[in-house]
């Protein structure tokens, strides 16, 4: 993960309530990568999670100090007696992981026994809670009828990863890691964003084109751009469906993945998914041609073919014309947005075809520059628009642009009411 600020963590306030488990380690990671991303950790301690990992351990790593007690006196106090109100008042999110299966029947039954129960009760930011346990204790009855009561108050609860545990058992009950963890939070603090309540279609990667049964034909996109895109308008509070030809990266947390691989499969899944719709953005590099026959056996160097195979290559269907066809009869997807990478004359081709794709919205790149397009992490790009509108942003990060690009649809939504 890289340590750039997250935009949607950036300034937020996160209490991080930590209770006694094995996984206190993995909350040590979470607290670290949080502070690296931008947001300000307020670490409460139980007393069970001091047994296992000491409070300068979260205060080094977030340069803040930890909470483990609301009376006065002791250390780790609050610095005043009513503290311990604002710490969940002013928060925006209250995350409590680990959270053990005695903390987890504590907020079930609207406990006050400690600090992080008295905040709990006093938040009235949202609740990200993480079990981790056990998978005899998860599983069992009293724990998820407590678990059950906090969902129907609206706590968010991340669901325990299967896998094998301290005691050399195997079961449900796993913290997850933290880049998981992170995809929850973001999604928390997104859910009011500007496309809350929208639907977003993001297609990502190279398609591949079968020639026979091990061999395709593909291109070098990484998908990378796609997956930036998909992450920014779930930050932004988007339903989002991931259409996606790439199997190398993390699916961004809450996206719904549709795993395709040839153009005419990428088509198809368009096609559905944009049926109601908000936006869609036609990140993927789609291939123009595919072979005019798929051998059903490995093709063999013998014969005519021996030193030299000539192949036929067929048109594959061009998803955003098509896109482009059925949209006045469906009204979806209410806003299109097109990319083009190219090699040279980049206005003018992306104006091209902005125009002949119909599109609200084109991101165009020079694929030749070392620091953009494919593979690396920055991109350097042009938005053009259908009101001639032409914006050049500096070189950054695929997350930032993709943030940008996003905002630009959340605008265009709006102006569309
Ligand atoms: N695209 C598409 N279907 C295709 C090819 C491309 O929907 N069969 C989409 C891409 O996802 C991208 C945009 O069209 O958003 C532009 O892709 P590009 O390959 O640059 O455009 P082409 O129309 O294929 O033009 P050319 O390859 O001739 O430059």
């Amino acid at each position: 993960m890289s340590s750039e600020p997250i935009t949607v963590l950036h300034h937020r306030r996160i209490v991080l309530g930590v209770t006694g488990s094995i996984a206190v380690y993995k909350a040590v990671d979470l607290a670290s990568k949080l502070t690296q991303a931008g947001a300000l950790v307020d670490v409460i301690m139980t007393e069970a999670a001091r047994r296992f990992v000491a409070p300068i351990t979260f205060e080094s790593v977030t340069g803040r100090p930890v909470y483990t007690t609301m009376w006065a006196t002791a250390e780790g106090a609050l610095p005043t007696h009513i503290a311990h109100v604002g710490l969940g008042e002013g928060a925006d999110l209250l995350v409590i992981a680990p959270i053990t299966a005695h903390t987890i029947a504590r907020l079930a039954h609207g406990l006050a026994d400690d600090l992080l129960a008295v905040t709990a009760l006093a938040a009235r930011c949202p609740v990200l809670i993480a079990p981790a346990m056990d998978g005899g204790m998860y599983a069992h009855p009293a724990t998820q009828a407590n678990l059950t009561t906090l969902r129907a108050r609206g706590v968010t609860i991340i669901e325990p990863e299967e896998g094998r545990f301290a005691s050399g058992l195997i079961g449900k009950g796993r913290l997850p890691e933290t880049p998981t963890l992170i995809g929850h939070i973001r999604r928390a603090l997104g859910r009011s964003g500007p496309l809350a309540g929208r639907r977003v279609v993001v297609t990502a990667g190279g398609t591949r084109e079968p020639l026979d049964p091990v061999r395709v034909l593909t291109n070098r996109s990484s998908g990378k751009q796609g997956y930036a895109l998909a992450q920014a308008a779930l930050d932004a509070g988007a339903d989002v469906t991931l259409i996606s030809t790439v199997s190398e990266l993390p699916v961004p947390v809450g996206a719904t993945l549709v795993p395709v691989e040839t153009a005419a499969q990428m088509r198809d899944a368009v096609l559905q998914h944009i049926s109601g719709a908000d936006a869609l953005l036609m990140a993927a590099a789609v291939a123009d041609y595919r072979p005019a026959e798929v051998a059903a056996h490995k093709l063999k160097k013998s014969g005519a073919d021996a030193e030299t195979r000539t192949l036929t290559l067929v048109r594959t269907p061009d998803i955003l014309s098509e896109v482009n066809e059925q949209r006045p009869r469906s009204g979806w997807p209410r806003v299109v947005v097109g990319f083009a990478a190219e090699s040279g004359d980049l206005l003018h081709n992306a104006q091209e075809k902005l125009q002949r794709k119909g599109l609200d919205l084109i991101v165009a790149n020079d694929i030749t520059a070392p620091d953009a397009g494919f593979a690396v992490d920055t991109n350097r790009v042009t938005l053009l628009d259908m009101q001639g509108n032409i914006e050049p942003l500096e070189l950054t990060s695929k997350a930032r642009v993709a943030e940008h690009v996003i905002a630009r649809v959340a605008r265009l939504l709006e102006t569309r009411g």
